[in-house]
């Protein structure tokens, strides 16, 4: 059978290049071997296999290309799949499989203003939504975007971030837990982000990503401002192996995290206290 026609078979990819972002987190930009675009949704992911190691999900951080078949994901070391990708060299082969999953609804926010809050590595998927609306800026409202990270330290794409921040139509607000003696930014967790900011909440909806404690705290946030639950829209990780609504490891209450998700509308899935 041909690799490109089996959901199970990994398809060849070509690191290109490794940039580091922080102490642990590196971004990777891989090539499809095939030479076709990886055709991902933004808040995608895909599963990829170091060879010989094991294979591990990991969200698409780029927005989707139509022009070409280079793709970035932005890994954070945590055990064996995660430390060989690090240790790959530039031209090392890996596999991949995907993209999966549920996906934000892009074309529901078409003429909408949208509230992203991505806290730590929550904004490795959310870049891609991001990155999809600055290329078709024209279509969507205003943009806020809530970074928060526990250290000066641990943040990401910090030039990038300081490169939108300077837009005239992104509004970028970043906070950290634990200051070091250089931050001259906001301190607290990203919900004392929330009163600085000004929202319609009849055309706003929320793109939240990341750690599932941060959620429900954020949630209420949300409704001081008057913003409807089925305007929020969370992603929500689990372990997974198969990717593909076989295998049952990422499932919580009956609902499987890789096919039903990890993209959810909030009304899905706030009466399963199981997900956060
Ligand atoms: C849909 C989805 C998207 C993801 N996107 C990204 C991403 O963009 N960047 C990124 O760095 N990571 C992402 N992750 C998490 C990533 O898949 C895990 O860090 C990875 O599987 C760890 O593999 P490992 O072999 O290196 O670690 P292991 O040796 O398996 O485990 C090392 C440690 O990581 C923990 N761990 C393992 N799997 C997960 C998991 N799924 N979630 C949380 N902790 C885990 C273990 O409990 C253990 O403490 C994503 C996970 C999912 C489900
Ligand atoms: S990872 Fe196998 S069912 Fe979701």
């Amino acid at each position: 059978m041909k690799s490109d026609f089996s959901p199970y078979v990994p398809r060849p990819a070509t690191l290109v290049a490794k940039n580091t972002l922080s102490e642990y987190v590196t971004l990777f930009e891989f090539a499809q071997d095939s030479g076709k675009t990886l055709a991902h949704r933004p808040g995608q992911f895909i599963q990829v296999s170091v060879y010989g190691v094991g294979e591990a999900p990991f969200s698409v951080s780029s927005p989707p290309q139509s022009d070409h078949h280079h793709f970035e994901l932005a890994v954070r070391r945590t055990g064996s799949v995660t430390n060989a990708l690090h240790n790959l060299q530039t031209g090392s082969k890996v596999g991949i499989r995907g993209p999966y999953g549920s996906y934000f609804p892009m074309q529901k926010f078409v003429g909408q203003d949208l509230l992203f809050v991505a806290g730590g590595l929550g904004y490795i998927p959310i870049r891609s939504v991001l990155y999809y609306m600055l290329r078709h800026r024209e279509e969507y409202g205003d943009i806020i975007l809530l970074v928060g990270t526990r250290h000066p330290g641990e943040r990401i794409f910090t030039d990038q971030l300081e490169e939108i921040s300077r837009r005239s139509d992104v509004h970028v607000l970043e906070t950290v837990d634990m200051p070091d003696e250089n931050w001259q930014g906001n301190v607290g967790v990203i919900t004392t982000l929330f009163p600085k900011i000004r929202i319609n909440p009849e055309n706003t909806n929320v793109a939240m990503i990341g750690p599932p404690v941060m959620y429900r705290f954020v949630i209420d946030e949300c409704a001081k401002l008057g913003i409807p639950q089925e305007r929020i829209y969370v992603s929500l990780e689990r372990r997974m192996k198969c990717g593909l609504g076989k295998c049952g490891h990422c499932q919580i209450n009956g609902i499987n995290c890789c096919t039903d998700g990890p993209v959810f509308c909030y009304t899905k899935i706030a009466n399963l206290p199981e997900a956060f």
